[in-house]
């Protein structure tokens, strides 16, 4: 596609910033679920087998976060609520049927997006907290038992609640058409920007010079 036909949505630091946040959560999750099932123990060989997964998931999890707290920082100004979430959320039926509704002029980020990416921050705060908290050799022995029950239980429930999540917003990434430039690229389409994000293409256009 012609650079004329298509604008920059996501910078080249951004994006880089979630592909290997990506490819770090890949490996966190997949050996964290080898520890939830029997069944999955063969998953913590994508981390060099048990102990070696026992060493870097919780590494890769503080770096998972670094890179989110990056995110956070360059795109959380897109992300605070507004009043036109609610006429988002109101007509949230004609959004997943694809229809296109004038009532929604919806800026850089969506509402759903916007719930998705405070969700995120959320949790990964949660896991870094509880993370920290049952981290053995070096943290646990810091705290006393039922702190590290309870730290076991909301590490848990973050993490599956987050991966429950990232299977939605891959799922959308890929059945949103011309999404996933965004994050590739880092260009879409004008057709995509006009269509699914007005009030965010109209000031791209005012901007420019
Ligand atoms: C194969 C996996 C993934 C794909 C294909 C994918 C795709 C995308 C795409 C296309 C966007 C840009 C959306 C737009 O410009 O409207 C995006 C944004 C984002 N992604 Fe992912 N993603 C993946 C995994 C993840 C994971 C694992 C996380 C976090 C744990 C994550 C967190 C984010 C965040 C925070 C944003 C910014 C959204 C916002 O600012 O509202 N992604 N992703």
């Amino acid at each position: 596609m012609s650079t004329r036909n298509t604008v920059q949505r996501t910078p080249y630091a951004v994006r880089i910033c979630h592909w290997l946040m990506v490819i770090c959560f890949f490996l966190v999750a997949m050996s964290g679920l080898s520890w939830f099932f029997p069944s999955l123990n063969w998953l913590n060989n994508l981390l060099g087998g048990p102990q070696l997964a026992r060493i870097l998931h919780p590494f890769l999890g503080v770096a998972i976060f670094v890179f989110l707290a990056f995110m956070c920082i360059r795109l959380a100004r897109y992300n605070l609520p507004e009043a036109s979430d609610k006429a988002w959320f109101a007509n949230v039926g004609s959004v997943m049927k694809g229809e296109h509704n004038d009532a929604i002029d919806t800026g850089k980020y969506n509402a759903g997006q916007k719930v998705l990416f405070w969700s995120i921050m959320g949790l990964i705060s949660v896991l870094l907290l509880s993370g920290v908290i049952i981290w053995r050799p070096y943290f646990a022995p810091l705290f006393g038992i039922p702190i590290i029950r309870i730290g076991l239980l909301l590490h848990a429930l973050a993490g599956v609640l987050l991966m429950l999540l990232i299977i939605g917003h891959i799922y959308l990434a890929f059945w949103v058409k011309g999404t996933i430039s965004s994050m590739s690229t880092g260009r879409v389409s004008r057709a995509w920007a006009r269509s699914h994000h007005p009030r965010w293409y109209r000031s791209i256009q005012q901007d420019a010079p």
